[in-house]
């Protein structure tokens, strides 16, 4: 099988980031090379994951550019020494400049914790909780130059018993960890199609994502 990389951008602890590393043990199809992984946070322990396995890593520090444009030029300077794929937005809490969007275009996917369009943007667990939701889950989906709007490939969702922050942000771990290492594989394998905004997994169309459960 030709070999497929995965650029994974990370700004807080990685623990997605280990759930696409831990792949590789599995030495089967499903199995994900990540090949450089990016923070705009140097004290980000996804670095550390990321150097305890051995794979490339850097960070930029937005601090030191006059504005977005600048700063995504800086990373994506960087991000070209590198081969990759696809690039894995894991917990990135930065949005990307339209020029960096462009150049990858429909290569970049994002992982959010809720069910899409639910509550794109911050404290979804909280707004879970507000609202009194039967439902909590994660989502992973294509990056558009909307916040959280881009087509959705899939999601996993539970039913909530215990309105419980701490606790609903564990549990959409747990679907995280298996959501988008599954989601990935499914690129790497070709399985996934999105032409013409219609997207297809083993040539079935899910317009709305194709729901997984674990
Ligand atoms: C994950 O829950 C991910 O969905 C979320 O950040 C967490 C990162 O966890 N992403 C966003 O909120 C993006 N807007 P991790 O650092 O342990 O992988």
């Amino acid at each position: 099988m030709d070999s497929f990389n995965i650029a994974v951008f990370a700004s807080g602890n990685g623990s997605n980031l280990q759930s696409l590393l831990e792949t590789k043990k599995l030495n089967n199809e499903d199995s994900i090379d990540v090949s450089v992984v990016f923070s705009n946070k140097l004290d980000a322990y996804a670095l550390k994951r990321a150097e305890k396995n051995n794979i490339p890593f850097f960070s930029v520090n937005p601090a030191s550019f006059e504005n977005r444009e600048k700063f995504d030029a800086a990373v994506l300077d960087k991000l070209k020494t590198f081969n990759f794929d696809l690039i894995v937005l894991a917990g990135y809490m930065r949005i990307l400049s339209k020029e960096f969007l462009r150049e990858f275009e429909g290569k970049i996917i994002n992982l959010h914790p809720s069910l899409l369009p639910k509550y794109p943007g911050l404290n979804t667990h909280q707004k879970v909780v507000d609202n009194k939701d039967s439902h909590h889950g994660a989502t992973v989906h294509f990056v558009d130059e909307g916040l959280d709007t881009g087509q959705i490939i899939g999601f996993s969702k539970f039913k909530i018993k215990e309105y419980e922050i701490h606790h609903l942000e564990a549990k959409v771990h747990e679907i995280e960890h298996k959501l988008l290492p599954l989601i990935c594989s499914l690129i790497k394998n070709k399985r996934l199609k999105f032409k013409n905004n219609v997207l297809e997994i083993d040539n079935i169309e899910y317009p709305d994502g194709k729901e997984f459960n674990f």
